[in-house]
């Protein structure tokens, strides 16, 4: 088989990339070692940047997100048992658009199998070579048979612990990583959210957040021990914990129910550099890994595809090589403002087991500062609602 690209994962952003070559006339194939409802099953968080959204625009999918998305011009922050929002809006005429990531995979998968684009799903044993060549290939094995791509270019869009990064070699290669001594235990219910945009929150007893899928699916996170496994929170427990969490006049309007899924996530912040080696480029968690707090997990991946797709589109259309040669320094530059963002965020508004009073001291002047300074308040406005590709 030959192909002009290969894209390594079948998630967001491999698809994306996938759509956006396909609609310039670039051969992609998608190599997924899952299958579509496995991907599709896995649950996600669902703020959007602009940025996110005019690529999906661009990539011609976004019909669906623009008909069902929620636009959520601010957030609130919640502090012990005050309250205040950041109306992004007001501060800086820009929102965030709210559609779950399950939906905006769908889409793409929607789109890739309307277009006829090569996808296989269930591929094992997948193998990125000659990346420092002229002539990279990848082999793989599916339907029990192994098989081999001669392509122009690899992207790795294949996650945290996918193959992509490893396949660069550690002389190479710098890893930068943050473990957060804490998780997030999240659940799914099937009732109306408790406010109509995002409660951050920073209690005593630690970081708690009330989101939202739908007018009728809520999302909601609490701040958990790594010790700790899903089966060991019922759902009462959750609920209990979740409104000693929140401000009391939010507590008490908070409609509970069953949860219909409950998972526990690891926070950590990551980048490995650089993100491209030979014909091969990283994209997305295959390069990068933040803290939910900012909402930053797929808007980063945004700017990678962003930046490769137009490089790639230079070197076939233009014959010029200078997208591509300054792609990780580009996508580079974005992912440790963002990587700060999601640090900030995390760090203003979790408990950290080694906290000491004066640490304690320092988080509370921090909130407090963000509350009464409107330029403190356009400055998280500006980094949430997305910088600049
Ligand atoms: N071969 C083929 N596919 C692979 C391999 C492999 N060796 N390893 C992993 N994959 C697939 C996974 O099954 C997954 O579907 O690559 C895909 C990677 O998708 P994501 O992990 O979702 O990463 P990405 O597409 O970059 O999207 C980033 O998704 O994980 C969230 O929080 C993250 O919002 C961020 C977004
Ligand atoms: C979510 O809705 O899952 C979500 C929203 C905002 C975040 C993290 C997760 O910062």
């Amino acid at each position: 088989m030959r192909s002009q690209v290969v894209i390594v994962g079948g998630g967001p952003s491999g698809l994306l990339l996938g759509q956006l070559l396909h609609r310039r006339g670039v051969d992609a194939v998608v190599l997924e070692r899952k299958t579509r409802d496995y991907v599709l099953g896995r649950i996600r968080a669902g703020i959007l940047e602009t940025g996110f959204v005019n690529l999906m625009r661009e990539a011609g999918v976004a019909e669906r997100l623009d008909r069902e998305c929620f636009i959520h011009e601010g957030t609130q922050i919640a502090d012990g048992n005050e309250m205040f929002s950041v109306n992004f809006q007001e501060l800086i005429g820009e929102s965030v658009v709210l559609y779950g990531q399950t939906e905006v995979t769908r889409d793409l998968y929607d789109a890739r199998e309307a277009a006829g684009a090569r996808t296989i799903f269930n591929v094992d044993d997948v193998e990125i070579c000659g990346a420092d060549t002229e002539a990279p290939f990848v082999t793989f094995t599916a339907g029990g048979q192994s098989h081999r791509i001669d392509c122009d270019f690899v992207a790795g869009c294949d996650g945290f612990h996918g193959v992509s990064r490893q396949t660069i070699p550690l002389t190479v290669r710098k890893e930068y990583e943050k473990v957060y001594p804490f998780g997030w235990l999240g659940i799914l219910s099937e009732t109306p959210p408790v406010d109509d945009e995002l409660i951050y929150a920073n209690s005593e007893r630690g970081f708690a957040l009330c989101s939202m899928r739908n007018a009728n699916l809520s999302r909601y996170y609490i701040q958990c021990s790594l010790s700790d496994r899903p089966e060991d929170w019922s759902d009462a427990a959750f609920w209990d914990e979740l409104k000693r969490r929140i401000p009391e006049h939010v507590a008490d309007k908070l409609v509970t129910g069953p949860s219909i899924e409950k998972s526990i996530a690891p926070l950590r912040s990551f980048v490995t550099e650089p993100m491209r080696w030979g014909r091969l480029f990283l994209c997305g968690d295959a390069a990068h890994i933040v803290p939910p707090t900012g909402a930053k997990g797929l808007n980063t991946a945004a700017s990678d595809i962003h930046y490769l797709y137009h490089g790639l589109m230079q070197f076939y259309e233009d014959k010029d090589s200078e997208g591509i040669d300054r792609y990780s320094e580009k996508a580079l530059a974005r992912i440790w403002k963002a990587e700060r963002f999601s640090w900030w965020m995390t760090t203003l508004l979790h408990r950290f087991p080694e906290m000491t009073e004066f640490d304690l001291k320092m988080q509370q002047a921090d909130i407090a500062f963000l509350r009464d300074n409107v330029d403190a308040q356009r400055v998280m406005a500006t980094n949430y609602v997305g910088l600049p590709f």
